[in-house]
């Protein structure tokens, strides 16, 4: 026993239990109550302590009492099952479910002598027995249901109210039904009944809105029977907590007063829960300073004072406040005002007018004033002018009108129409017509500007430009710059029409053209060419031609009937008009013709010595140049040489002779004519020669000298003149200078020295005295052996035959045949030293063929 002690301790409550548990168990309610000819039912479940047991008998007692004798209970037995395990059922008291668990009871109908401790006597089949007790309360009459409220209940709650029964039965029905003051409340309301062991009660539950209007108002929960007899019922009155209810009343009755009248406004308070405590006014939404009572006091009426109304009053709950009275008072128009939109106008647009003036009621007519004048035929509020015109500018004011009088007439307001600068010209100040390069000045003019100009626009061409300034001048205007518009300009911009300058000019773009022939020009053609222009300011032209500066003619057109070759050159032709002059590009004029004036020249002269160089150039003229020289000796022995300039070197006494050139271009030939080389011998050579030949002289001279004598006679009478003219010479000279055409006569002629190998092409022989001072070599050009020296020995004797003065120079070639007749000789004292001795008393005679 010992040893189970924890264990068994710990047991306690579950053997407690258990051994509770040998009490009998049951659960239904404590008390019970109903009414006379109800129902009542007895929810109710029990246990038998031993598992295994089952009910046997049941007893229902009305008020049992234990007998200790007998150990039996004692009293009314409503209920009572005799047989063993058989349960009667069709009684007053029924038990329903006699089975181990469920002890629910029925009595139907039930009365009022049937209060009191009602005892369920049980008995197991094991012998277990148990007595559970109840109260049942039963009145004569159905009692009332209770109503339950919120502790404290506002306006504009949801609140539910409560309507508790307790009393419900199967088989006796019953219906709660709810009255708002008397008015059926059917929404919103929820039924429960509830049958158990814990709780039996029927209830029904109320939504309510409240309003203010519900305080003080009683609400009843009615207890119907199933036939809808009013069993019993239950009435509270609502307690609603509310702001104050108000409303205003005015005197007088009519809130629309003149100025002056007397107003007095009442403010009501028809509800209030609780009470309320503060009052207070407002007009427009302000407070009323000073206004906390119920009645506000208008004496006199201001139209200030028209306005909405309201008085407000606070509670606990909080402010309540009243609907809105409007006072309206009526007065005249007020001094009116004048509103224009927009406002500047612009011309063409709408222009809207607005009067306006305070007035009670609104005005009804309205008189307008343009600048002080009436404007007839208006007598709107408001009024607007489609199309705005510069003339409609001005000051606008009006006169307002109601029932009650005539306002007075404001300021007014102004109107200015604006527009765009009117008629906007270009107009040239040049006094003069103008000319390319001028300096021209134009103006911007315009009519009228409302606001006024402010900028310039200028459009030249496709070049526009802004200023501020309405005059423009154009420095060096181009010939072709003659368009020109400007813009006078505030908001907008008004364009002027274009203006043309007419700027005069030189004439532009002159050019020469060749109109005949169509080809190249050739000499001896007829040529034309022609003179034009592209564009002229004046039209009115003269033309000028002009050739290396020199004018040539005056029409357009300049005319050759044979061209020369002399007429090529820079031809430019030159348009004037009074603008001016321009010349065209120079046009070159060519003319081909054939190789002309074509002439041998010589280099370094046609006097060469033998052994130096010579060339030979063929000069000429030719367009174009010549192609193909051809040269010739004078038997036109050609040279098959084809360049222009032909060249001998070393040169040789041969080679002197007559040389002419033909020259070929692709227009024709041309030739020169002969030109004479002579080459002479070196002095060597002459030596030579001469100191042979002079051997020979002498012996011809002796004999020569008899027949000489004879002849001289007669000679002399014929020649004496002429030596008389050339005594004064102080050289002497023999000399055939002449080119024979024909050998007219063989042998030397003179008495210089022949030279047989030049032919008969040329011969001569210089002989010359040796300088005084300096020693002359041979070649000495023949300029200067023409001139007589003046330095010579006085002792020297000289003399010159010449046949003839004129044109006997060497170098003139002369061809005439006349020129045969020169005949010269020269005969020179050789110098001591270079030369043989030669006697000094030699005579010199001119022989003469
Ligand atoms: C007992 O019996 C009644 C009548 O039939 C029944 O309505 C009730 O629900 C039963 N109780 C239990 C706990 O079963
Ligand atoms: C109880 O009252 C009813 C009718 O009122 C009656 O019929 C009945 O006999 C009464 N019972 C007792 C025990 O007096
Ligand atoms: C049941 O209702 C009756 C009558 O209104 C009342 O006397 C009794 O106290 C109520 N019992 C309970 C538990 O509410
Ligand atoms: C409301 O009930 C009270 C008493 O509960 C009663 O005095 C009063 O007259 C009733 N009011 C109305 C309107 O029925
Ligand atoms: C005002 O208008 C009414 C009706 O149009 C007219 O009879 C009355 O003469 C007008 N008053 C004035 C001052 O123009
Ligand atoms: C402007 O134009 C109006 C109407 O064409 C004319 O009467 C007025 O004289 C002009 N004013 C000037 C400044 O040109
Ligand atoms: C050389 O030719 C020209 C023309 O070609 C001619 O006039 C001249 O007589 C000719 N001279 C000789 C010597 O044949």
């Amino acid at each position: 026993m010992h040893l189970l002690g924890p264990w068994f301790l710990f047991l306690v409550p579950e053997y407690l239990a258990f051994s509770a548990s040998s009490d009998w168990q049951f659960q239904h309610p404590k008390a019970l109550y109903a009414w006379e000819g109800a129902c009542v039912w007895i929810p109710c479940t029990y246990r038998i302590p031993d598992f295994d047991d089952a009910l046997k008998t049941f007893v229902l007692f009305h008020n049992p009492n234990y007998n200790d004798k007998t150990k039996r209970f004692e009293g009314t037995i409503l209920y009572e099952n005799k047989e063993d395990g058989k349960f009667p059922s069709e009684q007053r008291v029924q038990f329903l479910e006699p089975d181990r668990k469920n002890c629910t009871l029925k009595i139907n109908p039930v009365y009022a002598n049937d209060s009191g401790l009602l005892g369920l006597r049980m008995e197991s089949k094991k012998n277990n027995k148990w007595m559970e007790k109840t109260h049942l309360s039963v009145s004569e009459k159905p009692f009332p249901p209770h109503i339950q409220l919120p502790p404290e209940i506002q306006e504009s709650q949801e609140i539910t109210l409560t309507c508790l029964l307790n009393f419900s039965c199967y088989g006796y029905q019953i219906r709660l039904q709810w009255f708002l003051e008397g008015d059926s409340m059917t929404q919103s309301v929820v039924t429960l009944t509830s049958l158990v062991p814990d709780s039996v009660f029927t209830r029904s539950e109320l939504k309510l809105r409240t309003q203010w209007s519900h305080h003080g108002k009683n609400v009843t929960c009615q207890l119907h029977d199933a036939k809808g007899k009013v069993l019993s019922k239950d009435t509270v009155q609502l307690n609603v907590k509310h702001v104050p209810q108000l409303k205003i009343n005015v005197t007088p009755s009519e809130p629309t007063v003149r100025e002056g009248d007397s107003v007095t406004m009442t403010c009501e308070v028809s509800s209030s829960n609780p009470d309320y405590r503060t009052v207070s006014w407002h007009k427009d939404g302000a407070l009323l300073e000073g206004q906390n009572t119920l009645t506000l006091q208008l004496p006199e009426v201001t139209k200030h004072q028209s306005g909405t109304y309201c008085c407000q009053a606070s509670n606990d709950v909080g402010t309540g406040m009243s609907g809105p009275v409007v006072l309206q008072v009526k007065y005249a128009p007020e001094p009116s005002s004048v509103q224009i939109s927009p406002s500047p106008a612009v011309e063409g647009n709408e222009v809207k007018f607005l009067c306006a003036s305070q007035a009670n009621p609104p005005p009804t007519n309205y008189t307008w004033y343009h600048n002080g004048k009436e404007v007839q035929g208006r007598t709107e509020g408001t009024f607007r002018i489609p199309k705005a015109l510069p003339w409609h500018t001005g000051t606008y004011s009006c006169v307002a009108e109601n029932l009650l009088g005539t306002g007075q007439r404001g300021p007014g307001a102004e109107l200015d129409v604006q527009y765009p600068p009117k008629e906007v010209t270009t107009v040239i100040q040049n006094p003069t017509s103008i000319r390319e390069g001028d300096t021209v000045t134009l103006s911007c003019n315009y009519n009228s500007s409302n606001p006024g100009v402010t900028w310039y626009a200028w459009r030249t061409g496709s070049t526009r430009e802004e200023s501020s300034s309405g005059v423009l001048e154009i420095q060096n205007i181009a010939w072709n710059n003659n368009v020109i518009s400007c813009a006078a300009c505030n908001h907008w911009c008004s364009w002027g029409s274009q203006v043309t300058l007419n700027v005069q000019y030189a004439p532009r773009g002159v050019w020469v053209r060749k109109i005949k022939p169509l080809a190249e020009i050739y000499s001896g053609n007829s040529v034309s060419l022609q003179c034009g222009f592209a564009s002229s300011h004046p039209k009115e032209v003269h033309f000028l031609w002009k050739k290396n500066g020199n004018v040539l003619g005056e029409e357009s057109e300049l005319n050759f009937d044979s061209i020369s070759p002399e007429d090529a050159g820079s031809y430019s032709c030159w348009v004037k008009n009074s603008a001016g002059q321009t010349a065209s590009e120079p046009w070159p004029l060519q003319v081909l013709y054939a190789p002309r004036r074509l002439r041998v020249s010589m280099s370094p002269g046609n006097q060469v010595m033998e052994g130096r160089r010579a060339a030979l150039t063929c000069e000429s003229d030719a367009n174009p140049p010549i192609s193909h020289y051809t040269w010739f000796d004078q038997n036109n022995r050609t040279f098959h040489y084809p360049g222009q300039t032909l060249r001998l070197e070393p040169v040789e006494v041969e080679h002197s002779g007559a040389y002419w050139c033909r020259g070929t271009n692709s227009v024709g030939e041309g030739h020169s004519p002969l030109s004479t080389l002579t080459v002479y011998y070196s002095p060597e050579t002459i030596a030579r020669q001469v100191a042979l030949f002079l051997g020979s002289c002498l012996a011809i001279l002796i004999l020569a000298i008899c027949g000489f004598k004879l002849q001289q006679r007669w000679e002399r009478t014929q020649s004496q003149q002429g030596l008389q003219e050339n005594s004064s010479g102080q050289s002497f000279f023999v000399r055939n200078k002449k080119v024979r055409r024909a050998p007219l006569s063989e042998g030397p002629h003179s008495l210089g020295c022949y030279n047989p190998m030049m032919e008969d092409v040329i011969s001569y022989a210089t002989l010359q005295f040796p300088e005084t001072d300096t020693p002359r070599t041979g070649d000495a050009e023949s300029s200067e052996i023409q001139r007589p020296p003046r330095d010579r020995d006085d002792s020297v004797i000289y003399s010159v035959l010449q046949k003839r003065q004129a044109d006997d120079y060497e170098n003139v070639v002369p061809d005439f045949p006349e020129d045969e007749g020169i005949h010269y000789s020269e005969l020179i004292r050789f110098g001591v030293g270079e030369r043989p001795q030669a006697p000094e008393n030699v005579d010199y005679v001119i022989l003469k063929h």
